[in-house]
């Protein structure tokens, strides 16, 4: 099948073409899917996307006049495809729901420990000649005690991984999983979580009731001095909240993958330019936040995963079969 594929990174190419086998007919468009660049895809009969791409029912009413009839979402979330458009248009639309739980949780890891033992400050520092300690004192993470917000597959492994650390874990998560008190993981209700926990690490999908789910009441009740670490969706954090908190020095760290503009920036090469997004700007000065640019997916494993899973989606809905991975109206779920 040809398969028009929109907003491609060299890795995207990388691994589609590499477990392709010729299958489908890929033809790789750096430029995302949006309303004013639906003609790229005319007489394409599917179209493969990514999260920033912006399939609203203008853009698939285009697609739809234009020939295509499969959507291929290579990721998890699909905030950003109207489902109810989609069906009203007979477009299938088809994601990968889990490629690599333990790549997100990795890094979300990766920032705790960078975070709490300052290591992106003592590069800087030692690449200058300045051997200080001043400044970097860090906490051990044995003992302390981490709290996961919501506990899936992301959530699970991070779990997994703390446990390993001889973290004290608690949780929060409306439906909680079994055989989570095999890690020590005891659930609580978010506000004790948040009470308690030393670290407070989100994994739960950005939904209307997580919307802005950290905000200043909440970091209100977290314990002062706490590191708050995000790898799920930016929206779940109120940014303006986030920055009162670290300017009072409330909050003792924060990591961030995600970010509530990130579509804005992220994924681009902006180095060369003048930042205009001032909350963005205003992160960046504080020496402890670390932000990385949704890059949590970002493995060879996730990669692999993704392009195999979307490939097998493609093959399914050319042959008109059923896929557990087609996604309906009324979805309304939106992971990362
Ligand atoms: P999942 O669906 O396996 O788990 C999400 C969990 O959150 C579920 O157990 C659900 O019950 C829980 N939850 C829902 N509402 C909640 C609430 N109000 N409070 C606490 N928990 C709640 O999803 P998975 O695969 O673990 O992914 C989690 C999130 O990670 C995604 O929604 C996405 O936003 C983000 N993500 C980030 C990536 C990155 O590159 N940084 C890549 C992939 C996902």
């Amino acid at each position: 099948m040809r398969v028009a594929v929109f907003s491609t990174e060299p890795w995207d190419r990388d691994f589609l073409e590499r477990e392709n086998e010729r299958r489908h007919q890929l033809e790789f468009f750096t430029v995302p899917l949006a309303p004013e660049t639906t003609a790229l895809a005319r007489d394409y009969p599917a179209v493969c996307v990514f999260v920033h791409d912006r399939l609203n029912a203008v853009a698939l009413e285009q697609l739809a006049a234009g020939g295509t009839r499969f959507v291929a979402l290579r990721c998890a979330g699909f905030n950003n495809v109207d489902l109810t458009a989609a069906e009203r248009l007979g477009i299938r639309v088809v994601r990968v729901p889990a490629y690599s739980p333990e790549a997100v949780a990795e890094h979300a890891v990766a920032l705790m420990l960078a975070l709490d033992r300052h290591i992106h400050r003592a590069w800087n520092r030692v690449r200058e000649g300045n051997f200080s300690l001043r400044g970097l004192l860090g906490f051990n993470l044995n003992g302390r005690t981490a709290g996961i917000v919501g506990t899936g597959r992301i959530g699970q492994a991070v779990a997994r991984i703390l446990h390993g650390f001889g973290c004290r874990l608690l949780g929060c998560d409306p439906a909680p999983v079994a055989g989570m008190a095999d890690l020590g993981l005891q659930y609580v209700p978010l506000d004790e979580l948040l009470a308690q926990s030393d670290i407070v690490t989100l994994h739960c999908p950005l939904t209307p009731e997580t919307h802005h789910l950290i905000d200043a009441a909440a970091i209100a009740k977290m314990r002062p001095g706490a590191m708050l670490i995000n790898t799920s969706r930016g929206a779940v954090v109120d940014t303006r909240a986030l920055i009162a908190a670290l300017k009072s020095r409330r909050l003792g760290s924060v990591g961030l993958d995600v970010y509530e503009q990130e579509g804005d920036v992220f994924f681009r090469d902006l180095s060369d330019e003048v930042l205009t997004d001032d909350m963005l700007a205003r992160l960046l000065t504080f020496p402890n936040v670390l932000i990385t640019s949704h890059q949590g997916f970002f493995t060879a494993e996730a990669l692999t995963a993704i392009a195999r899973t979307t490939l097998d989606n493609l093959d399914r809905l050319e042959r008109g079969e059923a896929c557990d991975n087609e996604l309906h109206a009324g979805t309304h779920v939106a992971p990362g």
